[in-house]
């Protein structure tokens, strides 16, 4: 499956921030770590909820300090998704998660843009980046964010919406969504990971978003799962993501072979690979599924990308 041609559609940049990464980046940034060791660390990714992965996820994070650490991080990602077979790539970016911690935006952009903008020509991916407002920062810092994104130089393809998602409905977004598409963004939200299937819906209808990130909990609302089948809005599943944070109890009892009989149009997606043990290829191989539905999945990734329809056709 690493040489089907796909495109990976849900992935958080600062999810590839691996283990070893992690203590190099702290070496040189001078940061003290409160682990002695990689296997100290890695010894701590077992979580039981969206909130406990997030804890560890956001504590990581001091480590970036710099551009060119985030220009590193980018880069390792990239190559890795070349093995797998990743041509193209729409990645996700939390500024809110740095900007706080007062790195300028301007540094975090161009550090990451800097290894965007040459993953055409060393590793054969174009790539496409999702700016993600935190949810459970109020509406006032998603909409200075998104100012300032929009202010800024860098070319940005879309909008998008994570963190701790119960009592973080859409609706708080509204305006800062609709800002957003007024001014060209492509609109995405995760729904329905740990968050209930109305959650779903606000995005569709409040925020008007082209696709669901993560979904499965459509399943249990069957009017929901008829319109997201009739109008094929993609959904970008996670498979190890979701068994690593508990929101399937394992792989074998994975909803989406289910997803796939009931007609969604459904994507296979590392989200945060450092973190859940494996990246894009890992999850395909994980699903156990027949060749044919593999290929299937793959050529659903480039088919709910935001790709123009000539590059689609080339991929496909
Ligand atoms: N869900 C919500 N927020 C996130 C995730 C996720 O899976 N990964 C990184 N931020
Ligand atoms: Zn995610």
């Amino acid at each position: 499956m690493s040489r089907l041609p796909k495109a990976e559609l849900h992935l958080h940049l600062e999810g590839t921030l691996e283990p070893e990464m992690i203590f190099r980046f702290a070496e040189r940034n001078s940061i003290r770590l409160p682990y002695v060791d990689v296997d100290e660390l890695a010894a701590r990714y077992r979580f039981d909820s969206l909130q406990s992965f997030l804890d560890l996820y956001y504590a990581n994070m001091a480590t970036l300090l710099t551009g060119e650490d985030f220009a590193e991080m980018t880069e390792a990602y990239l190559a890795r998704a070349a093995v797998a077979g990743v041509r193209h790539a729409e990645v996700f970016l939390d500024p809110q998660a740095h900007t706080a911690r007062g790195i300028p935006l301007d540094a975090v952009l161009e550090g990451v843009t800097s290894a965007l903008g040459t993953a055409e020509q060393r590793h054969g991916i174009s790539t496409g980046l999702i700016v993600a407002i935190l949810r459970d920062q109020s509406a006032e810092s998603a909409m200075t964010t998104l100012d300032a994104v929009l202010s800024s130089d860098v070319e940005v393809l879309g909008i998008g919406l994570d963190s701790a998602e119960v009592g973080h409905p859409p609706s708080k977004f509204v305006e800062v969504f609709a800002k957003a598409r007024a001014n060209g963004l492509r609109a995405v939200a995760h729904a329905g990971e740990e968050g209930p299937p109305s959650y779903i819906w606000e995005a569709l209808d409040l925020l008007q978003v082209e696709r669901i990130d993560h979904g499965v909990r459509c399943l249990e609302d069957d009017a929901l799962v008829h319109r997201l089948a009739a109008e094929q809005i993609p959904l970008t599943v996670c498979p190890l993501s979701n068994v690593r944070l508990q929101v399937v109890p394992d792989l074998g009892r994975h909803p989406l072979p289910e997803m796939l009989d009931r007609n969604l149009l459904v994507t296979v997606n590392s989200d945060d690979p450092a973190y859940f043990g494996g990246y894009v290829d890992d999850n395909y191989a994980a699903l156990s599924l027949p060749p044919e539905t593999l290929r299937q999945l793959a050529a659903n990734s480039i088919r709910a990308s935001f790709l123009d329809n000539t590059r689609k056709s080339d991929l496909l």
